[in-house]
């Protein structure tokens, strides 16, 4: 028999109606979907937002494999293990399988590891990716602050890694996400207060999701345990425009 096609399907940042068609049309037609969870306990995020689009299909399989959400490889990569194992018995007896993420697949996400994993050890196996609409575009839509436009340029950070070398990245780019901002939230305001960036900070938590959050006073939240699903955006403005000629080509290399 031969082997079953490996779909990497992203289901968009919270809203379902944000899933592309392609996304549903995959979930609806695959023998299998893989449903990455945290906890036993906790809802998947991603089924949360696909599982309304998708419905219920008959004879269709669906697996919650275990991706706990911890840096500590020596829980991560067992637990992965275990998860691919799953994955490769379904894919070696000719099923399809789709595993969905949040947001778009290959950013920031858990199938990029699966990704990686099946190039190496199942070569032999078709895969497609699904991209989706990521929290990248998702949370700068919320607060209708352009990400970028002209010379403008851009930087995207996980803020939870490299703190020390956040006050060279908001001089060098004019617009700055900071993806993963809940477990670091005291640091980055003392540091966007040091910056003088305040004033140009927006934090979003659940774009498009329930309970959806925007605070423009960062310092207000800074001591809040604050939602994982969350970023700051800090966006200057300083040098758009260009098309429109509202500023000089000059400050292109400033
Ligand atoms: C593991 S990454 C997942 C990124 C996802 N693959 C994507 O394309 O957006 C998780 C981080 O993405 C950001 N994030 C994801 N969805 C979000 C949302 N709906 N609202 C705000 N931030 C979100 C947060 O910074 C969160 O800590």
């Amino acid at each position: 028999m031969s082997q079953g096609k490996l779909y990497g399907v992203g289901v968009g940042p919270g809203a379902s109606d944000l899933m592309t068609m392609r996304s549903i049309n995959v979930l609806r037609k695959v023998d299998v979907i893989a449903i990455p969870q945290s906890s036993p306990h906790v809802k998947s995020v991603a089924w949360r937002i696909a599982e309304k689009a998708v419905g219920p299909v008959e004879g269709q399989e669906r697996i919650f494999l275990h991706f706990p959400m911890t840096r500590d490889p020596e829980q991560t990569v067992p637990a992965w293990n275990i998860a691919f194992a799953e994955i490769e018995t379904r894919l070696k007896a000719g099923k399809s399988v789709a595993f969905i993420t949040e947001g778009d697949p290959l950013f920031f996400s858990t199938y990029i590891y699966l990704h990686t994993h099946a190039k190496e050890k199942w070569p032999e196996v078709e895969i497609e990716v699904v991209p989706a609409v990521s929290s990248f575009t998702a949370v700068p839509s919320i607060i209708q602050t352009p990400i970028a436009d002209g010379q403008e340029r851009v930087a995207v950070i996980p803020a939870s890694y490299g703190l020390d070398d956040l006050p060279a990245i908001f001089r060098l780019f004019d617009t700055v996400l900071l993806m993963k901002v809940s477990s670091v939230m005291p640091e980055v305001v003392k540091i966007l207060e040091d910056e003088n960036l305040l004033e140009c900070s927006y934090y979003v938590s659940r774009a498009t999701m329930e309970f959806e959050k925007v605070v423009r006073d960062l310092r207000s939240i800074q001591n809040d345990k604050c939602d994982y699903f969350s970023m700051i955006v800090v966006s200057k403005r300083g040098r758009s425009g260009i098309l429109a000629g509202r500023v000089a080509s000059e400050t292109l290399g400033a």
